[in-house]
């Protein structure tokens, strides 16, 4: 089946076998492997990216549900930002030590824009909640917690980047 879609910003086709899952087509066809994929079963979120600005598990999405849409994945997401410049939740966090082997962290920076998009000032149970399609088998959610609320303080401007970590 053919497929055309936005992928970071840019138009995209392919050709796909109509059970090619999302996460295969990035993966496979367009090398983005930032885009984890850890157990395949809809439980990790290792493989989330978001379709029309929302989080979702590729995993658990055909490639050909993209038709037509946006798909942003982790390599995408400082791409309109200067070179060099990571976005305020890559920057939040590297701050606050929200990462160990880092396998889970592509997925829950990913699960963390779409949260912060529909919750600016989320609360801890909004951020638990946000996240709970993510898991992380080594840091803990202590400090993913914490680099979330730091990056929705720095996305609302309330405070620059490097004070929030203080
Ligand atoms: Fe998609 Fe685990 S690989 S949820
Ligand atoms: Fe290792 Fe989360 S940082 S699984």
């Amino acid at each position: 089946m053919k497929l055309s879609f936005d992928l970071n910003g840019t138009t995209r086709s392919a050709d796909v076998e109509p059970r090619t899952l999302l996460a295969h087509l990035l993966r496979e066809q367009f090398g983005l492997t930032g885009t984890h994929i850890g157990c395949d079963t809809s439980q990790c979120g290792c493989c989330t990216v978001l379709l029309d600005g929302v989080a979702v598990k590729s995993c658990s999405l055909l490639a050909v549900q993209a038709q037509g849409r946006a798909v942003t994945t982790i390599e995408g997401l400082a791409a309109k930002l200067p070179a060099g410049e990571l976005h305020p939740v890559q920057v939040a966090f590297t701050e606050c030590h929200a990462l160990q082997c880092g396998f889970c962290t592509p997925g829950m920076v990913m699960a963390t824009v779409s949260l912060l998009r529909d919750q600016p000032q989320p609360s801890d149970a909004q951020i638990e909640q946000g996240l709970a399609g993510n898991l992380c088998r080594c840091t803990g959610y202590i400090n993913i917690a914490k680099a979330v609320r730091q990056a929705a303080q720095v996305m609302r401007g309330s405070v620059a980047a490097g004070e929030a970590a203080r």
